[in-house]
């Protein structure tokens, strides 16, 4: 596979592996079949895989450990996680946390759990409101000039705070939701970022397995809570979708490939972290890498996709709240 690059030089493949499925979200997870999955990434072009300490209550966090200290091939792994979601007993009692103090707190945790020296990235998961940005992106430097981590990102930030932010320290990549049906970034954030020579990671590249034709929920998944799976608006996203599947088909393409193919046809500094559990998804994604779009394929899926063709919004009310837009 390929590589693209982050920021200044963080060199990284040009698909990632997002590993939050595999402790939580989307039902029953398996840790035999998911360290088996990150294994044959590793060994198959992908050496970029994310995390979070929030996913699974650090047990994300936990299993990658696991999985590296059980990696028996060549491949240099780049490890991403994030900090700054407290989870609360339930989601009303969840909080952000952007203090210097808990900055200092939540990278030692992480690397304990990793059993890791160091980061290559570490995102603010979320904006804590209450914290000027300067002050979070400030003790993340201190921890880049202490070998902690090697570099700074962002995740779900306006324009401002990324500006604010890239003051205080270069910000290698911010993360935010991007895919066919989640495409708010495209109008600002994007070019501002191709400006400051910043790097992109879409997260939830395939629109949480929606913009496939795997969709269905198990018990426990989260996607029932989210606004754009719901009633109406799942009936109106779906019919995008089954569009969509005409088109992958006609091109001799599975879904995804096409919604994978999409994304990384918007630049050459985004690098998506699609989240599988199975090695079979994993096949597909990885050859997504080599699908090569016209710009009149682009310009059909753009259209298709428009803004205003979605129904629902991508997280409850509580949950857009959160997110510094
Ligand atoms: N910064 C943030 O706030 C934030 C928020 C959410 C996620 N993330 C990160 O982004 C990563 C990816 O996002 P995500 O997992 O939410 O969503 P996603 O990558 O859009 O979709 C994951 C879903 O798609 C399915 N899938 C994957 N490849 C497939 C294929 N080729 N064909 C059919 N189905 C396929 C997966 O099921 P199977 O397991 O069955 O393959 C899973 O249910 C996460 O793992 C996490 O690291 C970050």
């Amino acid at each position: 596979m390929r590589t693209r690059v982050l920021g200044s030089d963080l060199e990284v493949s040009e698909i990632g592996l997002g590993c939050m499925g595999m402790s939580q979200s989307y039902g029953k997870t398996d840790e035999k079949e998911a360290i088996y999955t990150i294994h044959y990434a590793l060994d198959n072009g992908i050496n970029f895989l994310d995390t979070a300490d929030m996913y699974g209550n650090g047990h994300n966090e936990e299993l990658i450990g696991r999985a590296l200290a059980s990696y028996t091939g060549s491949t240099e792994v780049i490890i991403a996680s994030k900090f700054g979601i407290v989870n609360g007993d339930d989601i009303t009692r969840r909080y952000i946390d952007g203090s210097p103090k808990y900055v200092r707190s939540a990278i030692e945790k992480s690397l304990k759990r990793l059993n890791l020296d160091h980061l290559d990235l570490y995102y603010i998961h979320r904006i804590d409101k209450t914290v000027p940005i300067e002050e979070t992106v400030g003790v993340m430097s201190d921890l880049v000039a202490e070998g902690k981590i090697r570099n700074i990102g962002i995740c779900e930030a306006s324009l401002e705070t990324i500006e604010k932010a890239n003051q205080v320290h270069p910000i290698t990549a911010v993360q935010s939701e991007y895919s066919l049906w989640s495409r708010d970034v495209e109008a600002a954030i994007l070019p501002k970022l191709t400006e400051l020579g910043i790097g992109f990671v879409p997260y939830s590249p395939l629109g949480r397995g929606f913009l496939t034709t795997n969709f269905q929920f198990e018990e426990q998944d989260m996607r029932r809570f989210l606004p754009r799976f719901q009633d109406e608006n799942l009936l109106n996203n779906q019919k995008l979708v089954d569009e969509l599947t005409k088109m992958a088909e006609d091109m001799n393409l599975k879904t995804a490939q096409l919604t994978l193919a999409w994304v990384l046809n918007k630049g050459e500094h985004i690098v998506p972290i699609p989240g599988t559990t199975k090695i079979s998804h994993l096949n597909d994604n990885i050859k997504a890498a080599d699908v090569v779009l016209t710009a009149e394929q682009m310009a059909e899926l753009d259209r298709l996709f428009d803004l205003s063709a979605i129904q629902g919004t991508r997280y409850p009310q509580i949950l857009m709240e959160e997110l510094n837009l």
